[in-house]
Order: C-alpha cells, then sequence, then structure tokens
C-alpha cells in the first residue's frame, strides 16, 4: 500500500439555517439533517483497515466515531480508482462514464490536465495554476483558457451547496483539484492546495504536509482562512498482513487528526449538528505485498507496437493512442518499475477499489452496513442532510445514484 496522501481532502459544508432534527421516518429517532457536513478522504485507507485500526487502537477516535456511526463494510470507489475519478465519485454522484475523468493525467479523453500545472511544481505554494500550462480552446472566436473544471461534464455538490447559498471549503494536493468547482468553477467558497510533490518522501513530511489541511479545517470552522512524493508504506508480508510501523504512523496520525477536529468542532459547539464522513479516494493495491509485480514502462510502449500520444501508468494504464485504428494491438497490462513505490492505484481489484467509508455523529447508533454501496453515493448523503435535492446533481440524477443506506 502507497500512501501518498493520508488526508487529501477535507470538505466542509456550512448550512446558513438551522435544518430540522429528524427527518420523521426514522424509528430510532436518530437525527438525520445536518448544518454541516465534514468529509474526509484518507488515501489508501482500505475498508479492511478501518476493522484493523479499530481493534488494534480500541481506545482510538476512529473506534469512536465508529461507535456514533455507520460503517459501509463493502463500500467501492470508482473503476478506474485513479485519484480524479475517485475524487469525482464522492463529489458528483456519478461514475467516470458520467464525468468523463478517467485518470490525473487527462481529465477528458484529449486534454491533459495533469497534477504539475502550477507555477513551480516543487514549491508548496507557488502561486496556483499557471495559465501558460493550460490548453485553450475557441469559444466565440475567442482562444479561452481551459482549466480543470471547465473539463467537468456535471455539477458538483460543492455548486450545489454553494448556489444554495451556503458555504464550501475544500483543501487537497495540488492546484488542479480545480477540478471539483465544477463547470461553473464557483462551487467552492474557499480552496487550499499546498503541493503534495513539494515534500520529501518520507512519512514524517507527508504528515507535516498533511497537518497544513488540519490548520486550515480549523480556519475554516472559526470563518478564517488559511495563509499561504510519493510515500511508501505498506503491509507486513505476514499471514495476517498486519500494517507496517510506517503504516500504523500514517493511521495513527489520522486518527489524531480526526480527534482534533471533533475536539475543534465540540469547542464551536456545532459538533451536534455536524456529521463526519470518512472514505478514500483509492484503495492503493495491493493488500498484500506478494501480489505485487513491477513491470518496466519502457517495454509497454514498444510491446504495443503502436504510436502512443499519452500513457498514464498506475496499477493500469490508460494509452491515449495517436490513433485510434490501432486500438486492437495496444491491449495490456502494466505495473511500474519504481523502485520507491511499492504499491500504485487506479486499478480495478477489489484492492484498488474497496475503501474505508464511515459515516459518524452524535447519537448515530453503531451499526456496520455489509451492503455493497459505492462511493458516489457520498455525494447525494451529503445534499440530503444538509436539506438540499440529491437530484440537483446531474451525474446523481443520470446515473440514479441515492444517499448511503441509513440517510
Ligand atoms: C487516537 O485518538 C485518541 C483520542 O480520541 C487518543 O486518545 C489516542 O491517543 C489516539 N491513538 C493513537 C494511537 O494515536
Ligand atoms: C522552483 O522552486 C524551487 C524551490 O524553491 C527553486 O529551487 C527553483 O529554482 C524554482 N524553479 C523555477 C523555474 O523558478
Ligand atoms: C472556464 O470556466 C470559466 C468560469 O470559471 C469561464 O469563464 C471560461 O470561459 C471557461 N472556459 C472555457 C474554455 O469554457
Ligand atoms: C512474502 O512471503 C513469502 C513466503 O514467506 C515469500 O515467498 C515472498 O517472497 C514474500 N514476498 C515479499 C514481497 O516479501
Ligand atoms: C455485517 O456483518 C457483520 C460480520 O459478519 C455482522 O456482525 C453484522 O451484524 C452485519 N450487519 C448487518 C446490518 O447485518
Amino acid at each position: 500500500m502507497l500512501l501518498k496522501n493520508f488526508i487529501v481532502g477535507a470538505v466542509f459544508c456550512a448550512a446558513t439555517n438551522a435544518l430540522p432534527w429528524n427527518d420523521g421516518d426514522d424509528k430510532e429517532n436518530e437525527k438525520k439533517s445536518y448544518k454541516y457536513v465534514a468529509l474526509f478522504s484518507v488515501d489508501g485507507f482500505h475498508s479492511s483497515g478501518v476493522a484493523k485500526y479499530s481493534s488494534l487502537r480500541p481506545q482510538s477516535n476512529i473506534a469512536a466515531l465508529l461507535a456514533t456511526g455507520y460503517e459501509y463494510a463493502n463500500a467501492f470507489t470508482s473503476a478506474p480508482s485513479d485519484s480524479f475519478p475517485g475524487t469525482m465519485n464522492q463529489y458528483t454522484g456519478a461514475s467516470p462514464r458520467t464525468t468523463g475523468t478517467r485518470c490525473q493525467g487527462k481529465s477528458g479523453a484529449e486534454v491533459a490536465l495533469a497534477a504539475n500545472l502550477d507555477y513551480n511544481s516543487t514549491e508548496r505554494f507557488s502561486g496556483g495554476i499557471n495559465p501558460d500550462e493550460l490548453p485553450q480552446k475557441l469559444v466565440n472566436g475567442q482562444c479561452t483558457l481551459v482549466y480543470p473544471h471547465n473539463r467537468t461534464r456535471i455539477n458538483t455538490i460543492f455548486e450545489v451547496v454553494h448556489q444554495a447559498d451556503k458555504h464550501t471549503a475544500y483543501a487537497d494536493k495540488h492546484p488542479a483539484y480545480d477540478l471539483v468547482r465544477g463547470p461553473s468553477g464557483e462551487g467552492l467558497t474557499v480552496g487550499y492546495f499546498p503541493k503534495i510533490a513539494a515534500v520529501a518522501n518520507t512519512v514524517d513530511a507527508t504528515i507535516t504536509c498533511n497537518s497544513l489541511h488540519v490548520t486550515a479545517f480549523f480556519n475554516w470552522i472559526s470563518g478564517t482562512t488559511p495563509p499561504n512524493s510519493e510515500k511508501t508504506a505498506g503491509y507486513t508480508n505476514d499471514t495476517k498482513l498486519t500494517f507496517t510501523a510506517p503504516l500504523l504512523k500514517a493511521f495513527d496520525f489520522v486518527n489524531n487528526s480526526l480527534s482534533k477536529i471533533v475536539d475543534a468542532l465540540k469547542a464551536k459547539n456545532i459538533y451536534d449538528q455536524t456529521l463526519i464522513i470518512v472514505a478514500s479516494k483509492h484503495g492503493q493495491a495491493p493488500i498484500n505485498p506478494a501480489l505485487y509485480h513491477k513491470i518496466d514502462l519502457a517495454l509497454i510502449i514498444p510491446a504495443t507496437g503502436v504510436d502512443v500520444d499519452w500513457v498514464t501508468t498506475n496499477n493500469i494504464a490508460p494509452l491515449f493512442l495517436t490513433d485510434q485504428s490501432t486500438l486492437a494491438k495496444a491491449l495490456g497490462v502494466i505495473y511500474t518499475t519504481s523502485t520507491a513505490k511499492i504499491a500504485e492505484y487506479g486499478g480495478l481489484s477489489d484492492d484498488d477499489r474497496k475503501v474505508a467509508c464511515f459515516a459518524s455523529a452524535k447519537g448515530l447508533k453503531k451499526l456496520v452496513i455489509n451492503d455493497t454501496v459505492s462511493t458516489k453515493q457520498i455525494g447525494p448523503t451529503v445534499l440530503k442532510v444538509l436539506g438540499l435535492n440529491p437530484e440537483d446533481m446531474q451525474g446523481a440524477k443520470a446515473e440514479g445514484t441515492k444517499a448511503l443506506k441509513g440517510f
């Protein structure tokens, strides 16, 4: 398992109006409407990791959140499970088929909107997206810049929440996450994108970088805005496939961060009105290190025997062919030869796609839900609990995506 980013996204949707405490159809009398939703994505957090961590750390905040929450034990992210489609799954209620977002390198089929669009990719904050790095498109006879959000085909929950005059905030690992703003470009009240690639390839450096996301969250709940690598930490090769020390350290960081977040929400007297959701963009396979095989990218392109315009290599390798008619010759399987990586993501296997997903709030009755669910159900859940209409999400409507069971 490759931990690139322990907490990659922190979303905070603040409603301006108080909502009823109960939707009336709930026999258990558990509250299902909230004024706020705080959504956290932990890259590489497999669904099995939730149970493992909480049995290893029964006194942890993660275990405490589960004690008043619903754990979706069979939750799946998008296929492919790359960061961008995994992200859009959560925020549009739709799969890559509808969002058109298939991998991080290419937001659509033919436009490159990669992770390094900013002024200087080696600096934590270099001024955001550099327009010189963007493609352009003729709009009414004018050359117009194409930002990642322009390539988002359908609206996002941030737009729906924002259009209802409520606030949204989002943090992620680089400025190309602009795509969550949605086609209007206006979904985020505030976006915060400290560059993950600017830090060293260690667990500690990643924790420090991701702590910025946690601090940003504290700013947001105080009504202020924050001022302006690849990491290797896997499972052991024992029969139980337990966490290695660095991986456990990473999860302890997540636990401690969530713990501070709960304390801060309580200190602001808004914890009781907040639904906390923790899920993952992708799982980052494989859990079993013995299943890890590396194949040299340099062998793949010659092996296809065709002209390749663009390749993004993860567990799977989307190949963008120079000539569509060469498709039949190009089919194949790909891994990485990076010596730093012991896992990659983007693939279609359960280890890539079966991710952590739980929702916690004061008063919820502890429940493990074994039904197969998709992380694309998170978007409709967020809108529903905020008293907004999930059908206002074009993607959820197109794919008939419903809120998670229990909400
Ligand atoms: C997890 O968070 C709890 C607070 O809820 C804290 O007491 C505990 O020390 C943390 N555990 C670890 C292992 O970091
Ligand atoms: C990018 O930032 C790094 C670190 O601050 C610096 O060493 C480098 O010169 C910068 N590159 C450019 C092209 O400005
Ligand atoms: C991209 O979106 C912005 C709004 O954020 C809009 O002004 C611009 O025209 C769009 N660009 C294209 C190519 O559609
Ligand atoms: C895992 O353990 C098995 C059995 O001991 C061994 O054959 C295999 O090489 C190990 N794999 C790794 C990646 O260490
Ligand atoms: C889900 O499965 C677990 C373990 O098999 C079981 O304890 C739990 O009761 C199941 N949940 C439901 C709602 O059936």
